[in-house]
């Protein structure tokens, strides 16, 4: 795929934060937030999100979101103790994240910075997550290699991509290719808002390859609702006959690994 520019991924997203435009609250007031957490848990429960980040073993560690939106899955680590940092691309969502803290009566630190150049030195983190980000990222491969630096040896990673075996990339997005004047390229790009520039979606295997440098990948595929299956008609799928169909062809991808205790030439020596 050809580079996107990073300040267009910037601008896209200052002006467009997750889920911004079905929150009918002022942006950064208790009710936004309240309105986002409980839209985002309806779709991604806290007791599958505890299974995945398991917030509770980095308590009192020091844990990282790469491109942390409005905070909430930060939030979820501070609640357990975990000291954390949250950086983001846009200015918008630094202050999102400052404004949720306080509500929140939480500590954290948040800064404006990019995934492909963290401001922090090697090994910092226990934990380093980035849900829904590097496949926005201009340069993908250099935001998991700037991830890789900052986690200590044997720290863990957990990221989540758009999944392209699925069903909405194979079925409705094809779909939709065929019946709108877009490309299946473009309406992955603004599967989280027209204008996106970029959203890539992965194969188990490509992303195997991408997160090459971390061991013990383990992967699992979630998130199915009935309009991501067919456009128009879905609604009219029974919900049941979905859930045993999440596991495989959903639309995010989750990726956990861990960076090795040590690096690969010391164990070869
Ligand atoms: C889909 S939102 C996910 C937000 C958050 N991770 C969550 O799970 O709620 C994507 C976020 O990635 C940020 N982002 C995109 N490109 C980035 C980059 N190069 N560096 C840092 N953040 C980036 C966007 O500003 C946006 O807040």
């Amino acid at each position: 795929m050809e580079k996107v520019a990073t300040s267009d991924v910037r601008s896209f997203w200052d002006q467009n934060p997750l889920c911004a435009t079905q929150i009918p609250h002022p942006l950064g007031s208790k009710e936004y937030f309240e309105y986002f957490d409980d839209l985002r848990e309806r779709i991604d429960s806290l007791v599958e999100a505890s299974v995945i980040h398991e917030f509770a073993a980095f308590g009192g560690k020091r844990g990282l979101e790469v491109g942390c939106g409005n905070g909430y899955v930060l939030s979820r680590y501070a609640q357990h103790g975990a000291e954390v940092d949250g950086v983001d691309i846009t200015p918008t969502a630094v202050d999102l994240c400052r404004q949720r803290f306080t509500h929140m009566n939480l500590a954290g630190a948040f800064r404006e910075a990019d995934a492909e150049q963290l401001p922090f030195a090697d090994a910092t983190f226990d934990c380093v997550c980035s849900m829904g980000v590097l496949h926005h990222v201009s340069d993908t491969a250099r935001a998991v290699a700037e991830i890789h630096r900052v986690l200590k040896p044997g720290g863990r990673l957990i990221v989540m991509f758009y999944h392209r075996n699925s069903a909405p990339y194979h079925v409705n997005l094809r779909l939709r290719a065929w019946t709108t004047s877009k490309t299946q390229r473009q309406l992955v790009n603004e599967f989280d808002g027209v204008g996106n520039p970029k959203g890539e979606a992965y194969t188990r295997a490509e992303l195997t390859q991408l997160l090459g440098s971390f061991e013990n990948p383990e992967m699992r595929v979630r998130f199915l609702e009935r309009h991501m299956l067919l456009p128009k008609v879905g609604k009219f799928i029974p919900r049941f006959l979905l859930r045993p169909l999440e596991g495989i062809w959903g639309f995010n991808l989750y990726a956990k690994g861990r960076k090795a205790e040590r690096a690969a030439e010391a164990r070869a020596a």
